[in-house]
């Protein structure tokens, strides 16, 4: 989705802008453009290039200029096309207020029609023009007092970083649902919609709130309310490849560590419990809760399904999973026993973050299980778990997932020894919890012999995911892997609903991915295999290791180690992402830059 970036400080390099700007290609993007103030010529500089950013480097390069302040954007079409002209930034009519805007102004219309009567010309197709006229209507030389008032008409949402050549010692920035950051240096002062962007050059930080108007000067910054500096944990290494071809790739193979980080220090073996520092205020509240609503959108709903597995099966809870994007359209049967619970690697999705805000206002519990730290989920929620998975940089979730799925089953043991779990249960699972990143290692070995078979069924166009209970999700995760990143339809279907449908498009060109381990529905899994080899439907299988019987069944097999049937879909997902991988990059895709699709959704 888009991204800002904006400095002002003693450097002069717009260099420092485009580097930065590169630290967020990974959020998915159409088009890029910068602004910058060169004091000699008290002229700001504009640049815009639809594409890469790699193309507006090119043309920076043919005739580069210098200057401070400056400001940065990558654009995620919404209103009007990927062009030229809608990319940001955008300008008023006297060409001297400059602005770079994420989010949506929802109004934009009426104020459009309003300004143009009142003379303004406009020339994109942008919602976001329609700020840098009305801030033009209320500019009298104090850029910020202007930012103000415009901003009080309108309605949406937004982060913007605004420049001013008739005040141009500062960069407003201002923010109401979607990110912004403000990095603080010697000397020097960043904005951004993404810590990624600023973390080579600083670690100090301030998260802006919603309504919060921050100016930044070379010497200083002002917020309009007094806030902590934060420190970032993370360093900018870890937001690069380190010799992996794709981030992608990268994040599947750190997946071991990943899923240790969220277990350290959160298991107490001997009493087989999850000691879960984020929900001691909630934790006496939560001993009486009757019911949880599950939110999360697209992969991270696929991690709730498991879920809901895990929680009905060892807590006795009621648990409903809802696509984020439908819960506040339908009518919500909640009471003071529900609890809500928001599951989100970035911590920014709109859709779940509106279905969050839906049920602060009925007065329900909001949780959260976030990877992204500090950012507006994680604030919004009343207590919550961190993934601590590190940053996720590929657009598709991987290594997010398997922490996703590693906490849940944290939570499922911290609910369940509240309630009905026995000491026994509770310790085995903490145990064997403790186990699941070696056996993830084990699983990592099958890289390639995924890459072959990869190869061997790369150039069919339809593939069929199954699975049943812990596995059914899996198929649906495995399906929307290979579909986003490769572009291959893919169904992911509960096993069981074949034979009431999608076994019609079984034949030798629609080959199934079964995720079939040694489980309480392993014999059920047979019946489906059976039903779809009896139609010459190729089946490769992702099977618990040992099981030899299977060879005969199906035409390929990948082997994962045995666990605990609750946490099987940790290990059962990882050859699947490997798969989707693989098809992607052997079709030639860029697999870290799916088209279409962006890192952090947050528009609704
Ligand atoms: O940041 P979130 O976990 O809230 O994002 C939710 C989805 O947008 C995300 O999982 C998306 O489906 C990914 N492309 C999956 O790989």
């Amino acid at each position: 989705m888009c991204g800002i970036v904006g400095y002002i400080g003693k450097k002069d390099n717009p260099q420092i802008g485009l580097s930065a700007l590169k630290r967020l290609e990974y959020r998915g993007y159409d088009s890029a453009g910068m602004a910058v103030f060169n004091p000699e010529k008290q002229e700001i500089f504009c640049l815009k290039a639809k594409g890469k950013i790699s193309e507006l480097e090119r043309k920076f390069y043919s005739a580069p200029f210098s200057g401070s302040p400056f400001i940065f954007h990558t654009r995620w079409a919404t209103h009007g096309e990927a062009s030229e002209i809608n990319a940001h930034p955008h300008w008023d009519c006297q060409k001297n207020i400059f602005l770079v805007h994420n989010g949506i102004i929802e109004n934009y219309q009426e104020l459009k029609e309003k300004l143009e009567k009142e003379g303004h010309k406009f020339q994109s197709e942008t919602d976001t023009e329609v700020l840098c006229h009305l801030i033009e209507k209320y500019f009298q030389g104090n850029l910020e007092e202007a930012v103000r008032q415009a901003l009080k008409e309108v309605r949406g949402t937004y982060g913007i970083a605004v420049i001013s050549k008739k005040d141009p010692q500062k960069i407003v920035a201002a923010k109401l649902g979607s990110p912004l950051i403000l990095g603080i240096n010697q000397d020097e002062f960043l904005i951004a919609s993404d810590p990624a962007a600023i973390v080579s050059h600083t670690r100090q930080v301030i998260t802006l709130d919603d309504n919060e108007i921050a100016v930044l000067s070379p010497n200083n910054f002002f917020i309009l309310k007094e806030k902590p500096i934060e420190k970032i944990e993370w360093d900018a290494g870890e937001a690069q490849k380190q010799g992996f071809s794709h981030f992608m790739l990268k994040e599947i193979m750190e997946q071991p560590e990943s899923i240790e980080t969220p277990l350290r220090g959160r298991l107490i073996i001997d009493q087989g419990l999850a000691k879960l520092g984020g929900l001691e205020p909630v934790k006496e509240r939560l001993k009486g809760i009757e019911r949880l609503n599950i939110v999360a959108c697209g992969t991270a709903r696929h991690a709730c399904l498991v879920g809901e597995y895990m929680l009905e099966e060892y807590t006795g809870i009621p648990v409903e999973v809802e696509a984020s994007s439908e819960f506040r359209y339908r009518k919500q049967i909640l009471d003071k026993k529900t609890a809500v619970l928001a599951v989100s690697q970035s911590g920014e999705t709109a859709d779940t973050l509106e279905a969050i805000k839906e049920a602060k206002e009925k007065g329900i519990m909001c949780l959260g299980v976030v990877n992204v730290v500090g950012s507006t989920i994680s604030r919004e929620t009343d207590a919550g778990i961190y993934n601590h998975a590190g940053p996720e940089i590929g657009v598709a979730s991987t290594k997010a997932f398997t922490s996703q799925l590693t906490v849940l089953a944290l939570l499922t043991l911290f609910l369940g020894r509240q309630r009905e779990m026995s000491l026994v249960m509770g310790q085995r699972i903490a145990k064997e919890l403790l186990r699941i990143p070696e056996l993830m290692r084990e699983v990592l070995k099958s890289e390639a012999q995924v890459k072959e078979l990869a190869q061997k069924y790369k150039d069919f166009n339809n593939l069929m995911y199954i699975g049943r209970k812990y596995n059914y999700p899996i198929a649906r995760e495995g399906a929307h892997k290979i579909k986003e990143i490769a572009y291959v339809h893919a169904e992911g279907m509960r096993a069981g609903e074949l034979k009431h449908c999608e076994l019609a498009l079984i034949d030798e060109n629609f080959p199934t991915i079964a995720i079939c381990p040694s489980d309480s529905v392993y014999d059920k899994m047979k019946n489906a295999m059976e039903e779809i080899k009896a139609r010459q439907g190729k089946i490769l299988a992702v099977a618990t290791e040992g099981n030899n019987e299977i060879k005969n069944l199906v035409d390929d097999v990948i082997y994962i180690p045995k666990t605990l049937e609750m946490l099987t879909p940790i290990l059962s997902v990882v050859p699947l992402q490997l798969f989707a991988y693989y098809v992607g990059v052997l079709r030639g895709y860029d697999v870290d830059h799916p088209k279409n699709l962006a890192k952090a959704v947050t528009v609704e």
